[in-house]
């Protein structure tokens, strides 16, 4: 496993997503109200919609364009919608946000 830096947890607003971009994969960063962050794929399994604009609400995110709701948890959509987006692990050390990766 190895840790990679993304952001500082000060620098992101509570239940507003924020994209990354690592080793060219976009990704949706949320930070939720008791300061744990989600970190999922920022394209909708629907078509394409970009999550990290979407509005949160508890540990789940609704696409902008047409509202599935995703689990920020699972990364799965909830019926009657069908559809899955890849989550990441993150850590948070001394304020500093890391996503997990595989080697
Ligand atoms: S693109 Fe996300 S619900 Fe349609």
């Amino acid at each position: 496993m190895e840790k990679k830096y993304i952001a500082d947890l000060e620098n992101l607003t509570p239940l507003i997503g924020r994209e990354i971009i690592m080793d060219g994969t976009t990704i949706a960063l949320f930070r939720l109200t008791d300061d744990s962050v989600k970190a999922i794929e920022n394209r909708c399994p629907h078509k394409n919609g970009p999550l990290a604009e979407g509005t949160v609400s508890g540990t789940n995110v609704f696409c902008p364009l047409h509202d599935y709701k995703i689990s920020l948890e699972t990364g799965v959509v909830a019926a009657p919608d069908e559809g899955c987006v890849k989550t990441y692990e993150t850590v948070i050390e001394n304020g500093k946000i890391y996503l997990v990766t595989a080697l």
